[in-house]
């Protein structure tokens, strides 16, 4: 199974919310931000605002224009599921 089949539910995202175990998601995409902390210019505690959660909004408030898809490519641990709702 290739990587981009896996989907993601939001209650599976919801138990990587700390600093030791964090994803995070973006633009429908989940991401294992766990090895990114070290690096990210605005700190950990910024990321941690989005542990386990939907960080797009957030993301975009301070840096829309970041290239996440390829900074964070071997991050990249599959889609978020959609509600049936289609809003998430
Ligand atoms: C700065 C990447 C998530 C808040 C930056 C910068 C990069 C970056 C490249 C430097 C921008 C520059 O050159 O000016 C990422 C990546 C993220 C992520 C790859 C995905 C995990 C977030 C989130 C937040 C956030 C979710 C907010 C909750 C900030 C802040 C700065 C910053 C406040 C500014 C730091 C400063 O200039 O003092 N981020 N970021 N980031 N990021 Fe993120």
């Amino acid at each position: 199974v290739g990587s981009n089949k896996r989907i993601v539910t939001p209650a599976e995202l919801a138990l990587h919310n700390t600093q030791k175990d964090m994803w995070m998601c973006l633009r429908g995409k989940v991401y294992n931000v766990t090895p990114y902390q070290d690096y990210h210019p605005g700190g950990i505690d910024e990321l941690m605002k989005a542990a386990g959660r939907d960080g797009t909004a957030l993301f975009d408030e301070i840096h829309n224009w970041v290239n996440v898809e390829s900074m964070l490519e071997k991050c990249f641990i599959g889609q978020l599921e959609i509600s049936a709702g289609g809003a998430n």
